[in-house]
């Protein structure tokens, strides 16, 4: 018996150090300790023992099977703490290392001077109107008093679809789809892509960005448009800034104006001036009231109503404010142009 209780205590030993986990442990803790395990097996044998010597052999069989209980729970502590460590060190997080930065897009300039533009005015009480960029004859120049074969066609060379579609070449064909769906009072701006045949340099475009506004309502005079505009001028380039109305003509109005406003970088001082060449003055946009005849053609009775309307470039605007000079740029979307906004 004494040699089986070594070879138990060998065997168990060896295997100890081969447990390299606590599930292989606790198999050998079955094998050894467990209910069909080698040392009760052992205990089982005891009966074969002659009477003299079963104290001093029980109290061996004892021992043993206590010092293998602790070298057995000793390896499972090692084993757990080291496999606690080791999860410890696997799932750490080291806070103090920087993120990774997310790339954060930005507005185009173009939008950003739209939104401004369009801020400006909602913060005057007018709503925003949208019309398609393809358009027919129809909306683009019939109801804007352009007729077939009027001289004011020739200023605007356009990209005909067919006969009767155009792609827009203003956005004043919205004054006319707002004007036939609506009753007045009429409050609105509409920004939008338009198109003309051109040639691409640095200040010309095929394509452009316009800001239509149609004010229509009992009373309207050019009062109300002066004084809307100079606001605008005012909140988009400063308190400072004055406008300068040229009488000019526009098919849709009458009478009709191009509005400056006095240079907002130079204030007319430098000769050299980026955005104002030295004349002190910037053209920012057309204006007039609303031709009779465009309110009659689109179903508002011109001895009840009368109204304004504008329009502006936007590209313009954005390059000056900017200091952008050539319109390519707008169009390229390249990343690190667009990135400087
Ligand atoms: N549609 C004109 C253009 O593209 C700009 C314009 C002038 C719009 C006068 C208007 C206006 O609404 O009243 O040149």
């Amino acid at each position: 018996m004494q040699d089986q209780l070594d070879k138990i205590v060998k065997e168990t030993q060896d295997a100890l150090s081969n447990a390299k986990d606590t599930a292989s442990l606790e198999a050998l803790r079955v094998k050894v300790l467990g209910k069909k395990g080698s040392m009760t097996q052992i205990l089982r044998g005891m009966g074969a023992v002659s009477a003299d010597q079963r104290p001093a052999m029980g109290r061996l069989v004892n021992e043993v099977r206590a010092k293998l209980e602790e070298l057995i729970n000793r390896q499972a502590e090692n084993l757990s703490r080291m496999e606690k460590e080791m999860r410890l060190k696997l799932e750490a997080v080291d806070v103090t290392i920087p993120g990774t930065e997310p790339v954060m897009g930005k507005l185009h300039p173009l939008t950003q001077v739209v939104r401004q533009v369009q801020d400006i005015f909602v913060g005057m009480g007018f709503a925003v109107a949208d019309g398609p960029e393809v358009e027919t004859d129809h909306y683009n120049f019939e109801l804007l008093n352009v007729p077939k074969n009027h001289p004011a066609r020739d200023m605007q060379d356009s990209f005909y679809i067919n006969g009767e579609i155009v792609l827009r070449t203003h956005t004043s064909p919205v004054q006319a789809r707002i004007m036939t769906t609506r009753k007045p009072p009429i409050r609105i701006i509409c920004p939008g892509r338009v198109y003309r045949v051109d040639q691409v340099d640095a200040t010309h475009s095929p394509v452009f960005h316009q800001i239509e506004g149609l004010v229509i309502d009992k009373g309207i005079h050019l009062g109300h448009l002066k004084g809307t505009l100079d606001e605008f001028a005012r909140r988009m380039y400063g308190e400072s800034v004055k406008t300068r109305f040229r009488p000019s003509f526009f098919p849709f109005t009458e009478p009709s104006a191009e509005v400056d406003i006095s240079c907002y970088l130079c204030g007319g001082k430098d000769p050299n001036c980026r955005v104002c060449h030295g004349s002190g003055w910037i053209e920012v946009l057309g204006c007039g009231m609303v031709n009779p005849n465009v309110l009659t053609m689109c179903g508002i009775d011109p001895q009840e109503y009368s109204g304004f309307a504008f329009g502006m470039g936007l590209d313009r605007i954005t390059n000056g404010k900017y200091g952008i000079t050539d319109l390519r740029l707008l169009f390229e979307n390249d990343l690190r142009f667009l990135d400087q906004f």
